[in-house]
């Protein structure tokens, strides 16, 4: 393949701006070009520059008017909860029960479980998200599903079946020798195949016997590579649930740490009723955390404390929880964080938003020398920022004095009408 160049503005973060400040943390190149060889990114700089370094004939995609952006980063997501996504009334303990775990029942399906994994995965696209964490259901057909689809669509995506043998219906369990292979199973399968990876996945804590953590923390002893995907600290009633299920733990995160499930490559979802020596741990360990403003809105569940998270150096990315999450959307994510953190009497700047959407959800992931920015030798996952995507939106543009206000407006403005084009390796994925 010869390179292709494309000619926009472009943006993305190279550093956190809380640790090395707004000003560098991040290149802008207003006329821009961004130029992709096989898949990775070769060059991203001033159109003037490398437009004369090109070899002849290369060719040129005009995006004149548009920003290019590294692609988003969901960095915890539930594939078989398209379906009751925006489910009314319940929290969390209720919903699970209610809503989530009968539409779950229905991958057992693999036809099922194959349709709903196009469908979601073209929704990641459509909202120019191309990186995701992802939760299957217990059986080992929906991850199996997911991983067949997002290789088709060369697609980095880390997914895992749930390990969940006990306080759930019979229909969505495993049993702890079950779960742990069909886990292997799975690794074996996927893990490194294509731009695929593998996270053991138990459900949380009271969803899973001491066998079955056990298991998963040897599964994770034994692949040092894969990742482990958990919820922590959503709810208020889980957290006392977990207290009586397990007395004699300190806390809801010693119950992980106690079954080797706390460490560098372990993500945790949630963290909203967290205490300090608790996001002390995870700093200890380089646990990483996820932000889910949407969904801890929607399940009532509280608000996560990124100057918490912040303070103690903890590695944190930003995702949806669809379908506790109320959209597939990064830009509508960063829309509702800002609200959060302004609820915490904090301002959350757009650069930390574009931060957390991308590159800090590459390094909770441990990838950023993958993907997460538009760096020379980063595979080539970017899509186009329309600014003209809405009415409203490309009348409140006229009046941005600066980057800042752009990114600004765009994360409050903006939603998939704003994604134009998305990018996997270099192939165009999704066009609106
Ligand atoms: N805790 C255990 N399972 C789930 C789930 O499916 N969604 C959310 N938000 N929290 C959970
Ligand atoms: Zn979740």
């Amino acid at each position: 393949m010869t390179a292709t160049a494309y000619k926009a503005a472009i943006f993305h973060m190279t550093d956190d701006p809380s640790i090395v400040g707004v000003a560098n943390s991040h290149e802008y190149f207003k006329e821009g070009m961004l130029v992709v060889d096989n898949g990775i990114v070769t060059a991203a700089g001033h159109c003037v520059d490398i437009e004369p370094t090109l070899a002849n004939g290369t060719p040129i995609v005009d995006h004149t008017g548009s920003m290019i952006v590294p692609g988003f980063i969901d960095t915890h997501i539930h594939f078989p909860q398209v379906d009751m996504i925006a489910s009314f009334g319940e929290q969390l303990l209720d919903w699970l029960n209610t809503y989530t775990f009968p539409e779950e029942a229905k991958f057992a399906d693999p036809a099922h479980a194959a349709e709903c994994a196009d469908f979601f995965l073209d929704e990641l696209l459509r909202n120019g998200t191309t990186t995701a964490l992802v939760y299957g259901t217990a059986h080992k057909q929906s991850a199996d599903a997911l991983f067949a689809k997002a290789f088709k669509r060369d697609m980095r995506i880390v997914a895992g079946k749930a390990l969940m043998d006990r306080n759930v219906p019979e229909n969505v369990r495993d049993t702890a020798e079950s779960g742990d292979k069909d886990s292997r199973d799975l690794i074996a399968k996927w893990h490194g195949k294509g731009r695929l990876g593998y996270a053991v996945t138990p459900r949380f804590a009271p969803a899973c016997s001491d066998e079955q953590m056990t298991r998963a923390g040897q599964i994770l002893k034994d692949f040092p590579d894969v990742l482990m995907h958990t919820h922590l600290s959503e709810n208020v009633s889980e957290i006392d649930w977990v207290q009586g299920l397990y007395p004699n733990s300190k806390d809801y995160l010693d119950v992980y740490d106690q079954f080797g499930l706390l460490t560098d490559r372990s993500v945790f979802a949630h963290c909203v009723h967290m205490e300090g020596h608790e996001f002390q741990r995870l700093a200890e360990a380089n646990a990483a955390v996820a932000f889910y403003p949407t969904s801890n809105l929607f399940l009532g569940s509280g608000l996560f404390s990124l100057k918490e998270a912040e303070k103690y150096g903890v590695r944190v990315g930003l995702g949806t929880d669809v379908g506790a999450g109320t959209s597939f959307s990064i830009l509508q994510t960063m829309n509702e964080a800002y609200k959060v953190c302004h609820l915490k009497g904090d301002k959350l700047n757009p650069y930390k938003s574009f931060y957390l959407a991308t590159l800090g959800g590459a390094n909770a992931l441990h990838m950023a020398d993958k993907v997460g920015s538009l760096k020379a030798g980063n595979e080539a996952d970017f899509l186009v920022l329309d600014f003209a995507a809405t009415p409203l939106l490309k009348r409140r543009m006229k009046s941005c004095k600066n980057l800042d206000e752009t990114l600004f407006v765009l994360s409050m403005l903006g939603d998939d009408r704003a994604i134009s084009h998305t990018y996997i390796a270099g192939h165009l994925q999704h066009k609106r």
